[in-house]
């Protein structure tokens, strides 16, 4: 639960979107975002900052939310799953994994897909070697690694496909 601060609220970007919180500047991310916001696509695992559940991006970047102070996102341009598309219309990185099957009880995924996404942005066409350290240190307890594996060459694959089709409209 987020603790309530006395002072004026924080102010956050989010998903596109400003937001307010009533948190204190020391409240975790993670809390605001699901407490406050309804963000509910990063997950508590270990609140230590070694699962990697509640991985979001911060400009761009992984970060593990359930570590980070809310002051520490202020300014900065916080996305979460919900902000990678829709139910209807999700982004070539969710959809990777949707085609895929790489849930089983789903719990990490959110973790999964957003350090992939973040590693796509930087690096748009990175060998499986490289995908692998990346998820190195987000934690699958059910087992599924070798369909994550799959979904995130599959999201590399979909991503450049994308980057290629948006280009031919232009
Ligand atoms: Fe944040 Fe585990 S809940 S890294």
């Amino acid at each position: 639960m987020a603790t309530t601060s006395s002072s004026s609220p924080l102010q956050l970007r989010v998903n596109g979107r400003d937001c307010v919180t009533p948190a204190t500047p020391d409240t975790p991310l993670l809390y605001v975002l699901r407490n406050d916001l309804e963000l509910n696509s990063p997950k508590y695992g270990c609140g230590l900052g070694e699962c990697g559940a509640c991985t979001v991006l911060i400009d761009g970047v992984a970060a593990r939310s359930c570590v980070i102070p809310v002051r520490a996102a202020q300014g900065r341009e916080v996305t979460t799953l919900e902000g990678l598309g829709t139910r209807a219309r999700p982004g070539p990185t969710q959809q990777a994994f949707i085609d895929c099957q790489a849930a089983q009880c789903g719990y990490c995924l959110n973790g999964m897909i957003m350090t992939v996404e973040a590693l796509l942005r930087r690096n748009p066409d990175p060998t499986e070697a490289q995908l692998r350290n990346e998820l190195h240190h987000n934690l699958c307890r059910c087992g599924t690694h070798v369909e994550i594996m799959q979904a995130a060459l599959r999201a590399a694959r979909l991503r450049r496909a994308a980057a290629i089709a948006a280009e031919g409209k232009q």
